[in-house]
């Protein structure tokens, strides 16, 4: 078994390989002056089990491509099989056509990873589970959700909903909801107009005098969780708590989740967050 690490998240391959303990592989990656990659598998591999471990957080496109030439290294240097470890699979919101004459790009990446020659993928929390399905290799789907209900459940939060921030999650926020002793659960009706502009309409149950647990998979601009958390406050709940697996944080996302709105937000470690995207209310939980 081998593993090497992209250049997207060192920290949690490296967190990985001490959790197998092993070392991570050696591997020279470049860039020419044109903008090209480069990259140079640096111990035979032949017959082995690689895995390859790359998010593809940003910037995504370098980050998704260095994954191909990797894969595509490891395929011509006779590995036995190839494993695309995806802690965070972008691309991924578009699943489907909402209008005509777009790219479901959650396929095309897809296609990508398989035609480069990745012969198995484990990625965590897809923005929607039927991505599996694009595949025609093994998956494996894992999920965050462990590490985030461990903390929360060790924190006794009293009179506790869980709320999912739109329809589309609500599958998410009732799993969550039954593994906290059954809290109840409400959900926020969303309408959105534009591509990551959240309009937030109101809340399906009740939260008043209550400690909100909102749960999503990602945080990108923080507009649906801080605009859910703004109504969840203006519905009567007493203290709000957001949680996340994928810590995109696109601006504005600090701005918008260390303006008070939170008592904490807690995520993990599947996007590296650098310390100019820290702030006092966040907490980051290792998926490793
Ligand atoms: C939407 O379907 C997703 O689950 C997230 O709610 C969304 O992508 C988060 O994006 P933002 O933080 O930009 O509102």
């Amino acid at each position: 078994l081998r593993l090497f690490s992209g250049s997207a998240n060192l920290q949690l391959s490296q967190e990985v390989a001490r959790y197998l303990g092993m070392d991570l592989g050696p591997m020279i990656r470049k860039r020419f002056a044109d903008g090209e990659l480069y990259v140079q598998i640096q111990e035979s591999i032949r017959g082995c089990d690689v895995y390859l471990i790359q998010p593809s957080c940003q910037p995504v496109n370098d980050h998704l491509m260095e994954l191909l030439i990797m894969i595509d290294a490891c395929r011509r240097a006779s590995a036995r099989q190839v494993t695309a470890v995806i802690p965070y699979y972008g691309y991924a919101r578009a699943d489907r056509k909402t209008a005509g004459r777009e790219s479901i790009t959650a396929k095309l990446v897809a296609n990508l990873i398989t035609e480069a020659g990745a012969n198995r993928v484990l990625a965590m929390d897809l923005h929607s589970a039927q991505i599996q399905g694009y595949f025609d290799i093994p998956f494996d789907h894992v999920y965050g959700s462990p590490v985030l209900l461990d903390y929360l459940a060790s924190k006794n939060l009293p009179d506790l909903v869980v709320v999912s921030p739109d329809v589309g999650g609500v599958a998410r926020a009732r799993a969550f909801a039954n593994k906290l002793n059954d809290a109840p659960l409400a959900i926020i009706d969303k309408r959105r107009q534009a591509h990551n502009i959240a309009e937030v309409l109101n809340v399906i149950g009740d939260v008043k005098g209550k400690t909100a647990v909102l749960v999503d998979d990602m945080i990108d601009t923080g507009g649906t969780i801080a605009e859910g958390a703004r109504l969840l406050r203006e519905e009567g709940a007493s203290r709000v708590y957001a949680c996340a697996t994928h810590a995109v944080f696109s601006p504005p996302a600090i701005e918008r989740l260390s303006s008070g709105l939170f008592e904490e937000v807690i995520v993990t470690n599947t996007i590296p967050i650098p310390d100019s995207k820290r702030f006092p209310q966040l907490v980051v939980l290792s998926v490793a």
